[in-house]
């Protein structure tokens, strides 16, 4: 085995409940942020960034009760410069067994006069304030300097250095608009460090956007040039574009060691389960051909690649599925499964339920089996991700039916349980999947408008589960979610009813009422 020294060590920080979550449509209720928290420490994740604890009483709670369960990566709560968003941060972190406190300001000239409307020496105090006031609360304290990237480079090294010097153990130069280069933000994190007096007082990170395709290719660069924490996230969803991604980054240093003489504490076989869940929480689905965890990453479909990999899989392969824990589809449960081996199973496939989310998952993975003669692994983790999202809905469908076909209109007949109370109503509409959101609107009046509504099926065959998303904004809040069914129309209900009730989570007034009042 080659050793190598502490400072090949990559510190994975993912900021996929951060960051990614902040992107328009991907929110996340708690008991989703919880199981992504949980699968992120178990990967082996060094830093979770657990949300902005200032932006809403939610996002609070949600870093609050992650700090509380997460015990072995270090647990960080964002804040801007001011004093109530460091006192905040502090105090949702203040449970972690290893909490810390990452703070921001921009420096950038653009930044400074038209977002801030500060000058650059306002802005000086401001680092020094912040981080010292935020080393107060927390021992373990990282400063960015928002869009580094666009930052005079004298102003950048000054805010450094005397962001080390109040305290701060962790500096990140993030490319926050997604505008650099390899080769310039290599140079970049290597300048700051060669100049800045006390850089070897604090740890170097990269934070890339991916507004040009470059956010792996830079966060790479970056640690070249020096840098030794690296802020991604699963999928590499967030902002805009996104952010770099977690996997892609693991599975490059891991794979091109040759040339990335460096190492991270990444399980890598938990990649595609922890692509999996972030998927079905943020229901965000994942591009077919995505660099690692999407479905072809690891598929040979034309015959001479087909004709290689079985005279020898490195013809074509340059890592493993089994490395990034791509398990080969089994056809292993059935109708006659028991809950003994349903629980096996529910294992293998990386789950931890409680005894009720057990026993909820397998009556529904009955009721699939007396409709659905195969059930694939990915028919058993649409059944328990849709379980695990929908746990706390208030909103439930009871039941649907519909008349559909060439004679309209179309006609859909629902029944709805609001805590407990039941509504009903018959409405028409024009085809049967408008009738089904015409009755939902019918029976939950709301002003939400629907922004995307997409259907895909979990596996082949026409008896495959639909897996149906429904995005819903209104106001400034998009949400989306997922309902899993083999028949499409229930699922789309219940894709809409998830969103709603993700809406309602938010805050929004929104009741069920008989058909008329
Ligand atoms: O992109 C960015 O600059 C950020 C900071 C808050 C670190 O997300
Ligand atoms: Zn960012």
């Amino acid at each position: 085995m080659t050793h190598h020294s502490d400072n090949n060590r990559i510190i994975i920080f993912d900021t996929t409940l951060r960051d990614g979550e902040q992107c328009p449509g991907a929110t996340m209720t708690l008991e989703e942020k919880l199981q992504v928290a949980e699968m992120l420490d178990s990967m082996g994740v060094d830093v979770i960034e657990a949300g902005f604890p200032i932006a809403s009483n939610g996002d609070f709670e949600a870093v609050e009760e992650i700090a509380r369960r997460v015990k072995r990566a270090t647990v960080a709560g964002l804040a801007r410069a001011g004093d109530k968003d460091i006192d905040r941060a502090g105090e949702a972190v203040r449970h972690a067994a290893h909490p810390r406190i990452h703070t921001f300001i921009s420096t950038s000239p653009l930044h400074m006069k038209h977002k801030l409307q500060m000058d650059p020496e306002r802005v000086v105090e401001m680092v020094s304030q912040s981080v010292a006031r935020a080393r107060n609360l927390v021992p373990d304290v990282e400063w960015s300097s928002e869009d580094g990237t666009r930052t005079e480079i004298d102003f950048l090294c000054r805010c450094v250095e005397l962001a080390i010097k109040s305290g701060a153990a962790t500096i990140n130069i993030p490319d926050t608009v997604g505008y650099t280069t390899p080769e310039e933000y290599e140079r970049l994190i290597r300048t700051v460090i060669e100049r800045v007096p006390n850089s070897d007082k604090a740890i170097f990170s990269v934070h890339c956007h991916n507004d040009l395709g470059m956010a792996v290719a830079n966060t790479l660069a970056g640690i070249r040039g020096g840098a030794r924490q690296v802020e991604c996230t699963i999928n590499g969803i967030g902002e805009r574009a996104g952010n770099a991604a977690l996997e892609e980054i693991v599975m490059a240093l891991k794979t091109r060691h040759d040339v990335l003489p460096f190492e991270t504490g990444i399980d890598t076989r938990m990649l595609t389960r922890a692509s999996k869940i972030v998927a079905a929480a943020t229901s965000f689905p994942v591009q077919y051909n995505k660099a690692i965890v999407g479905r072809n990453a690891f598929a040979h479909e034309s015959g001479i690649h087909q004709d290689g990999m079985i005279k020898n899989a490195q013809t074509y392969e340059i890592m493993t599925p089994e490395s990034v824990g791509v398990t080969k589809t089994s056809l292993v449960m059935g109708k006659h499964s028991g809950r003994n081996a349903f629980r096996a199973k529910l294992e293998e496939l990386g789950y931890t339920l409680s005894q009720n989310q057990l026993e909820d998952a397998f009556n529904r993975f009955k009721d699939l089996a007396d409709r659905k003669k195969d059930i694939h692994d990915e028919d058993i983790e649409a059944l328990v991700d849709e379980n695990i999202a929908t746990a706390f809905d208030r909103i439930k469908l009871v039941s649907l039916s519909i008349v559909a076909g060439t004679r309209g209109p179309q006609r859909a007949t629902m029944k709805l349980d609001d805590n407990g109370h039941i509504f009903c109503d018959e409405v028409e509409g024009n085809g049967p999947i408008d009738a089904t959101f015409n009755a939902i609107k019918s029976l939950v009046p709301h002003e939400a408008n629907l922004e995307l509504y997409e259907v895909r099926a979990v596996t082949g065959g026409t008896d495959a589960l639909a897996n149906v998303t429904v995005r819903l904004s209104s106001g400034d809040t998009i949400v989306t979610a997922r309902g899993t069914d083999p028949d499409t129309l229930v699922a789309s209900a219940k894709a809409y009813l998830g969103a709603l009730n993700k809406l309602i989570a938010r805050g929004a007034r929104i009741h069920a009422t008989a058909p008329g009042e």
